[in-house]
């Protein structure tokens, strides 16, 4: 089974994401932790992205393209799942016709699209309140999902941190970005025949978690 899970900036797509790959045994693909990786090491295609995602823009097609390119072919880690679960990609239509035209080279097909619905008002406090483990990368929430100890991870102690990307206005840039250049690809797969399921995000995780699963029946062995 090989999905894309959609959704606005702060929809929950990275932490229903991480669900799914834990329980469902799925490869997930993060286009956003694989650019904030190569940030962070400071590579060629980090340095070229960074100031984009800084504003809230996207990061061009053409690095885009080259980065899925490498995952998806990369000679495949022993035990890595053969399920796809795309997290954040792609993001305007030329990813997605790379995507598709990707797929058919490697004989994957594309099973589903899931796209989380949350208003706006709610994306915006709950980004508002995203702290991230520099450590182990683990997603807390000061307003939802508050840390047992404050300022440090559950899972593992570290520090947490907020997102360069998670200050208002940048955000508002990425709602907009959001909605002119990804919001479209929703009808670019209903009209290719793949089924879009949407579902509401606007509850807490475990309800959100268990519509995704009930979307997928369909697909699930
Ligand atoms: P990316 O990292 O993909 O960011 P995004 O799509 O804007 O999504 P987020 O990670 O902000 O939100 P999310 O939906 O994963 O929500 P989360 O689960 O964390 O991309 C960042 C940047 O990289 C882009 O702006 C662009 O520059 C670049 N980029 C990436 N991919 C690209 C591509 N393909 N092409 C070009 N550029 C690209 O949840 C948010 C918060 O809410 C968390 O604190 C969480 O704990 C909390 N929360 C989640 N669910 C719930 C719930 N049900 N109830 C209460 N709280 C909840």
């Amino acid at each position: 089974m090989n999905v894309i899970l959609m959704g606005p900036p702060g929809a929950g797509k990275g932490t229903q994401g991480a669900l799914l790959a834990e329980r469902r045994a799925m490869t997930r693909i993060v286009t956003g932790d694989l650019l904030r990786e190569a940030v962070q090491r400071g590579t060629p295609l980090g340095q070229k992205a960074r100031a984009y995602m800084d504003a809230g823009e996207l990061v061009p097609d053409s690095l885009m393209l080259e980065l899925l390119r490498e995952v998806l072919t990369a000679p495949q880690d022993e035990g890595r799942p053969a399920d796809f679960l795309f997290d954040g990609f792609p993001r305007t239509l030329p990813q997605a016709q790379a995507l598709d035209a990707l797929f058919r080279e490697m004989g994957l097909t594309l099973d589903a699209v899931i796209v989380v619905d949350v208003p706006d008002d709610l994306l915006i406090r709950r980004l508002s309140g995203r702290r991230t483990c520099a450590s182990c990368g683990a997603v807390h929430n000061v307003y939802f999902q508050p840390p047992r100890v404050p300022g440090h991870c559950d899972s593992c102690g570290g520090p947490l941190v907020e997102r360069p990307d998670d200050a208002a206005p940048t955000v508002r840039r990425r709602l907009e970005v959001y909605r002119r250049d990804t919001e479209p690809l929703i009808q670019y797969y209903q009209r290719s025949g793949t089924p879009v399921r949407h579902l509401r995000g606007d509850r807490d995780v475990d309800q959100v978690y268990h519509a995704i699963t009930r979307a997928l029946e369909p697909w699930s062995t």
